[in-house]
C-alpha cells in the first residue's frame, strides 16, 4: 500500500559549506521515509529584511521561500546556536516567512528542530530556549509537542 508524499521544507541556520548541521539534515534525509519529499531552503540567497523592501513585494528568493513553506507539510530546522540563540540567517527567513502576520505561512505550520555543535553544551539553547524563539513567530505549531518530531542530534569531529 503506497503512503501518501509529505513536503517538507528543510533549513539550515548554518551558511558554511562544511557546515555539521547541514550533514545532519542529509542523513536526515538519507533515513527519511520514502514518501517524504524534502525541499531545501537556501538562506544565502534571502536579503536582510527591510520593510521598504517588502513593501515593494518580496524579492524572489523571499516569495520562494515562502511559498515552499506554505506547501509543505511541515518544517524541519537543523542549526547551530549562535550565542545561546538562532542564528541571524535564520532569524532573518522566519522574519520575512512571519509577514504580512495575520496571514503568515508560519501560522499552525508543523514544525521539528535539531542542532549539531562540536561544543560540549550539545545545542542546549537551540532545541529548548531556540525553540521557543521560534515558537515565539507565534505561528510554528511545535509538532514535538505532539510527542513526535522533536530531535536532538550531536556530532563531534
Ligand atoms: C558566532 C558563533 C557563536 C557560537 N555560539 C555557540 C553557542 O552558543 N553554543 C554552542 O554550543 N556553540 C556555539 N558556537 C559553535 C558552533 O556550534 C559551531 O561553530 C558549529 O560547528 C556551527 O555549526 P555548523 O558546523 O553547522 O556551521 C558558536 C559559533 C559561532 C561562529
Amino acid at each position: 500500500m503506497s503512503e501518501n508524499k509529505l513536503t517538507i521544507t528543510a533549513i539550515c541556520g548554518s551558511l558554511r559549506e562544511g557546515s555539521f548541521n547541514r550533514r545532519v539534515l542529509k542523513a536526515m534525509e538519507e533515513l527519511a521515509p520514502k514518501h517524504w519529499e524534502i525541499y531545501h531552503a537556501d538562506l544565502s540567497m534571502i536579503p536582510l529584511f527591510n520593510s521598504d523592501i517588502e513593501s515593494q513585494g518580496d524579492p524572489q528568493s523571499v516569495a520562494e521561500f515562502k511559498e515552499n513553506i506554505r506547501q509543505a507539510d511541515g518544517v524541519l530546522i537543523v542549526t547551530p546556536e549562535y550565542n545561546m540563540g538562532i542564528p541571524g540567517v535564520l532569524k532573518n527567513a522566519l522574519d520575512w516567512a512571519s509577514r504580512p502576520s495575520k496571514s503568515s505561512v508560519l501560522i499552525e505550520k508543523p514544525f521539528a528542530i535539531a542542532g549539531a555543535t562540536p561544543g560540549g553544551g550539545g545545542d542546549n539553547s537551540v532545541t529548548s530556549p531556540g525553540e521557543a524563539d521560534i515558537a515565539s513567530y507565534e505561528c510554528l505549531h511545535d509538532a514535538g509537542s505532539e510527542g513526535s518530531h522533536r530531535q536532538r542530534s550531536r556530532q563531534t569531529e
